[in-house]
């Protein structure tokens, strides 16, 4: 067992830890407050390598694995959760189905210019009576001659507005449930498809959250994601990896809280010295390190199982169960170390702890995530 980064690995934890210091960092606040998205910090991940990660050279991508992307994510979200999700929901959800499933002609005409980060990608899945229960949407998409004419609503698409790519998934054949869903790839500027309401949330402010209306887009048939009655197949598959995604912001969210916790510990003096000499601070840091290192390798395992071609499902969702849980907890913790001050926007930690909540709820809430885990446990 081998424990260590590759050089490469390592090389690129620092390129990203710097770029995330100096131009994500110093905005992070500012963009959550406005909830402004900013997609100069999106090409500039472009210009990096960072928006095609996992895929291989000849698709627009760098060529690096799997470990390499939840680091990025990691990374990011160390600094800010917002511009984690970004790139997660852009690389795990929209781009890899593309990889994974589609032609090479739709490799070439979607999958390069995501990679490349001249486009960025949505996946639309949810809809407002189907969350948990994402076999139950009513999206519908009716094959008409060398069109499927798709009629509904999505909601809480992350990168929804910005993007110009969305995955999405409608029922073909209603009759058959799960069986009857088929994934599109869908354009923005599509006639008929428009974007609804943004979401105004507690936290990752500035990632926009928006719903999607359908009313007659006609989408080609040959922009069908695999085959006909594959998409919740596809659209799960498609989570399993999401999840890992998740679990590498949630795991940057309370390393970047636990790393201004641990800092401001050292320089707050009570009681004539620095509240890290307290032992009732000394035991949260603790406590704190220990869960974010055992969410690490939780993580990072997930990532290196897909590298390796081998099973990651349940290690995936115990990824993201875990490391959500414990974002909360770190974070929570950390407002507590800096009191009063934590409470306030003047100090970082209360958007970290914002922005934790949303990792026990999207990609499956952690709820669904035991569901997950223990059908594979029961299956095994
Ligand atoms: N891989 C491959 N196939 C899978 C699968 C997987 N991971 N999970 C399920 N399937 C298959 C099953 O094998 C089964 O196939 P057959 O019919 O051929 O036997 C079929 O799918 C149906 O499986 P289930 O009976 O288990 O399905 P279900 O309706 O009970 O749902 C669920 C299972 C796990 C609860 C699923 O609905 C689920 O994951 N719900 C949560 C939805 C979710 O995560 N939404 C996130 C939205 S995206 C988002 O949040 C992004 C963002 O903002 C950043």
């Amino acid at each position: 067992m081998n424990f260590h980064l590759t050089e490469e690995q390592e090389m690129l934890r620092k390129m990203i830890r710097d770029f995330a210091e100096n131009q994500v960092a110093p905005t992070a606040a500012e963009r959550d407050e406005e909830e402004r998205f900013d997609r100069s910090i999106f090409e500039q991940m472009a210009e990096l390598g960072l928006t095609g990660i996992p895929w291989p050279e000849k698709y627009g991508g760098a060529g690096a694995d799997y470990l390499s992307y939840v680091l990025a994510v990691e990374e990011l979200s160390r600094v800010d959760a917002s511009i984690g999700v970004t790139l997660s929901a852009h690389v795990s959800l929209a781009s890899w189905p593309i990889y994974k499933f589609g032609t090479e002609e739709q490799k070439q005409k979607y999958l390069r210019p995501l990679a490349e980060g001249k486009k960025l990608g949505a996946y639309c899945l949810t809809e407002p009576g189907s969350g948990s229960d994402a076999a139950g949407m009513r999206t519908t998409a009716v094959r008409d001659g060398d069109h499927y004419v798709l009629n509904g609503s999505k909601i809480f698409i992350t990168n929804a507005g910005e993007a110009e790519i969305y995955i999405v998934f409608a029922l073909t054949n209603p009759e058959l449930k799960h069986k009857g869903i088929t994934a599109f790839i869908v354009e923005k500027g599509m006639p008929g498809f428009t974007m609804g309401k943004k979401e105004k949330k507690l936290g990752i402010r500035s990632s926009p959250t928006l719903a999607v209306n359908f009313e007659d887009v006609r989408v080609p048939v040959e922009n069908v994601l695999g085959e006909e009655g594959q998409g919740f197949k596809i659209a799960m598959m498609t989570l399993d990896g999401g999840r890992n995604g998740i679990a590498a912001q949630a795991l940057g969210i309370a390393q970047g809280a636990f790393d201004h916790a641990l800092a401001y510990a050292k320089e707050r003096h009570q009681f004539g010295k620095p509240i890290a000499s307290l032992q009732a601070i000394q035991f949260k840091l603790a406590d704190m390190a220990t869960k974010i290192e055992a969410a690490r390798l939780l993580t990072y395992q997930a990532a290196w199982l897909e590298d390796q071609g081998l099973p990651y499902g349940k290690a995936s969702a115990m990824s993201k169960v875990f490391a959500g849980d414990i974002a909360m907890e770190v974070t929570t913790e950390a407002v507590q170390i800096f009191g009063g001050y934590g409470y306030t926007r003047e100090y970082p930690v209360e958007r970290f702890m914002r922005d934790a909540k949303i990792t026990q709820i999207y990609e499956g809430t952690n709820e669904i995530q035991r569901v997950v885990i223990s059908n594979y446990l029961l299956k095994e």
